[in-house]
């Protein structure tokens, strides 16, 4: 088998074991010794969020250090970044802390809980270059189930700043993130994508609760802050990066999406419009200067009316 196939299986059975609860502690538990014990990882645990460091929470394997500051080895580092961190070789990565001198590659997972940062997933190799994207795709989706169920969905409605700041304010929503979508090059540069020549779009990725917010409920608010009728054009940004979409992961998606869409169209009065549905073919991550950049910079350009937020958290 191989390691994709291995989480491919993994994964209904964590669903199922963490379903039927809702405390994130012990979650972690389970989860934590479920994927040592089956993908026989030497080191898995939770450090969570305690104020301003990580403590030590359910681990399976040897002892570990039970406080790591903000910013700090490689936990920290992916709390402080906001992003998994992918370490092949621990010796080679500056202010690593070895708990354990065994350890030669690790992983670690940010868990996003209401778009906060609550805890990480590390996970310890006494291999080299044990992990890769596979790893990091499979972990970020079984991290964020220790607090309820998880979905993806992925939105294009133009400018991805004030589309991220919109969707991130939704009440079931965990994490947000901005990226470019169903293109024909790999990881682009948002300079690439400016180009109009790569064929992506930009466009947030949206991880949610579906017991707190449907998918339904999602693209309703989706369409309220799209032009459905414009092709390549919303607001002042146009270009095809700019086109609206909606991209989904599962055939079961596509039919409640396909609902959404053909009653925005009849409401319309309209047979067609330029919004795309289709399967998500690709998403790949913007440079962080972009990620949250209305937070970061609340002055900062934005397609959508100051009063579109509103909405959001109605
Ligand atoms: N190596 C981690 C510390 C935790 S142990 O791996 C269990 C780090 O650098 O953050």
């Amino acid at each position: 088998m191989t390691k994709e196939e291995q989480y491919l299986s993994l994964l209904p059975q964590v669903q199922g074991l963490l379903s039927g609860e809702s405390d994130p502690i012990a979650n972690m538990a389970n989860l934590v010794a479920i994927l040592h014990q089956e993908m026989g990882f030497w080191w898995t645990g939770f450090y969570r969020v305690e104020e301003e460091e990580l403590v030590l929470g359910p681990f399976q394997g040897p002892i570990a250090c039970t406080r790591i500051a903000y910013g700090r080895g490689v936990c920290g580092t992916a709390w402080k970044e906001k992003r998994t961190v992918v370490v092949p070789d621990v010796e080679q990565f500056p202010g690593h802390i070895a708990c354990s001198a065994l350890s030669k590659s690790e992983i670690v997972v940010p868990v996003w809980h209401k778009n906060k940062i609550t805890a990480v997933l590390d996970i310890d190799s006494k291999e080299l270059g044990t992990f890769d994207d596979i790893d990091r795709k499979y972990l970020e989706q079984m991290a964020g189930l220790v607090y309820g169920p998880q979905k993806d969905i992925w939105f294009a409605a133009g400018c991805f700043w004030g589309a991220q700041k919109f969707f991130k304010r939704i009440e079931g929503v965990d994490f947000t993130e901005v990226g470019f979508a169903n293109g024909l090059v790999d990881n682009p540069s948002y300079e690439q994508v400016y180009t109009d020549t790569t064929g992506h779009a930009e466009c947030v990725h949206v991880r949610y609760n579906p017991e707190v917010v449907s998918l339904q409920r999602l693209t309703v608010l989706f369409f309220k802050i799209i032009d459905p009728l414009s092709l390549n054009k919303q607001g002042e940004d146009e270009g095809t990066r700019y086109r609206t979409g909606v991209y989904y992961g599962t055939p079961e998606d596509s039919e409640v999406l396909s609902e959404v869409f053909a009653k925005t169209k009849q409401v319309l009065g309209v047979t067609d419009f330029p919004v795309e549905l289709l399967p998500l073919k690709c998403f790949f991550p913007a440079d962080e200067y972009h990620q949250d950049y209305l937070d970061k910079n609340p002055t900062g350009y934005c397609h959508l009316s100051p009063t579109i937020f509103e909405l959001a958290s109605s």
